[in-house]
């Protein structure tokens, strides 16, 4: 396992994002919604650091593979606030190709929010396969698979308090990392 963002960075990364949205609300009431898992850590650390009226809520997604095609994308939104009329800000811990966090959105879209925008954690370079940025990011890192600060292969690594690349020997047997795309 390689380590790709130190402790030290990913606070001040988040020291940043936490900023910059303090800047783009203002003292404006903020719903927060959470993409679980993998924005648990990130959600955590996030919300301590701002300072308007704020509310969290929670979405859980899984995407099933069939064969090589992308499988359908399954949300469960029972957690989620009522977000009718509200300035709402998704996150989630990476955009790699952007299909999970484009598709979330077109479904909060559905419920009316006075305004939807999405942060994430870290964004893959050269992944994009849609036509929709997120509009607050932490980092920006290399077309690698990663694993800690609430990213997982296999369930595992979450709770590793630092990011970092895996490397072919942390792979188990059976499957390489893309395998683990079938339960997010
Ligand atoms: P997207 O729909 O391709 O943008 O995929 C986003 C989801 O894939 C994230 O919410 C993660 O759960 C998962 N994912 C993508 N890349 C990685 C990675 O490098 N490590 C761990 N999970 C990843
Ligand atoms: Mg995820």
């Amino acid at each position: 396992m390689k380590p790709l963002l130190s402790e030290d960075a990913l606070r001040e990364g988040v020291a940043r994002m936490a900023l910059r949205i303090g800047e783009a609300y203002g003292d404006r009431p903020l719903t927060i919604v959470g993409i679980m898992t993998g924005s648990l850590i990130l959600l955590a650390d996030l919300i301590r650091r701002l300072r308007m009226p704020l509310r969290v809520g929670l979405v859980q997604t899984s995407s099933y593979r069939e064969g090589t095609s992308r499988g359908a994308l399954r949300i469960n939104a029972e957690w989620m606030l009522d977000i009718r009329g509200r300035d709402v800000l998704l996150v989630d811990d990476i955009f790699d190709t952007g299909h999970t966090l484009v598709e979330v959105m077109r479904r909060m879209d559905a419920f009316e929010p006075a305004s939807l925008r999405s942060a994430v954690l870290l964004r893959k370079q050269d992944r994009c396969e849609v036509d929709r940025q997120p509009d607050f990011v932490g980092f920006d890192i290399p077309d690698r698979f990663v694993v800690g600060y609430g990213l997982d292969y296999r369930d595992q690594y979450r709770n590793l308090p630092f990011v970092a690349e895996l490397e072919s020997s942390d792979l188990s047997a059976g499957g390489g990392p893309s395998s683990s795309c079938a339960s997010r």
